[in-house]
């Protein structure tokens, strides 16, 4: 069985996987990182969209094996635990300021591709930014609130606006 070395979230792994272990397996069975979320399983839907070396990826169509020596970010990744509580991600503010989510099964996918797509430069712009979450499905269809969040997450990522408010996270 293959061992790969990685990096997830910030911190080097070694792992034995088998050659067909899909990394969102390796992710959410063996790791227990379950932000990832398994919809189609056939690289539709966006739900379990994840960073490998600063690309979203769909983490259902990527072999473990592919990330070996890579370094992996998950949507777990965004939110840091301090003494007083969690700080969150600018893209994070802006999805709950914006309503941009409803049952939230979408949201991880949909937070790593605007994280990636505002590292892309990624106009913050309506079309544009769409057009960059053209793989990522929501089922409750609430596109309107998604795309105001990316565009706002996008320019607090870029310091192009401050952050005013966490929203009532
Ligand atoms: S579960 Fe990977 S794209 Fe749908
Ligand atoms: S918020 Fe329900 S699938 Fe997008």
């Amino acid at each position: 069985m293959p061992r790969l070395a990685l990096t997830i979230n910030g911190q080097p792994q070694t792992l034995d996987a088998a050659a067909n272990t899909l990394l969102l397996d390796l992710l959410r069975e063996r790791l227990h990182l379950t932000g990832s979320h398994r919809g189609c399983d056939t690289a539709q839907c966006g739900a379990c969209t994840v960073r490998l070396n600063g690309k979203a990826v769909k983490a259902c169509n990527v072999l473990a094996l592919q990330a070996d020596g890579g370094e992996v970010q998950t949507v777990e990744s965004l939110s840091q635990s301090t003494k007083t509580g969690k700080t969150w991600h600018p893209m994070q503010i802006a999805f709950s300021k914006h309503h941009g989510l409803q049952c939230g099964f979408c949201t991880p996918g949909m937070l790593m591709r605007a994280c990636a797509m505002a590292d892309e430069g990624v106009p913050a712009e309506d079309g544009a930014v769409r057009q960059g979450l053209a793989g990522n499905l929501c089922r409750c269809t609430g596109y309107e609130g998604i795309v105001g969040a990316v565009c706002e997450g996008m320019r607090l990522m870029r310091g192009e606006v401050v952050e005013a408010t966490d929203a009532g996270l």
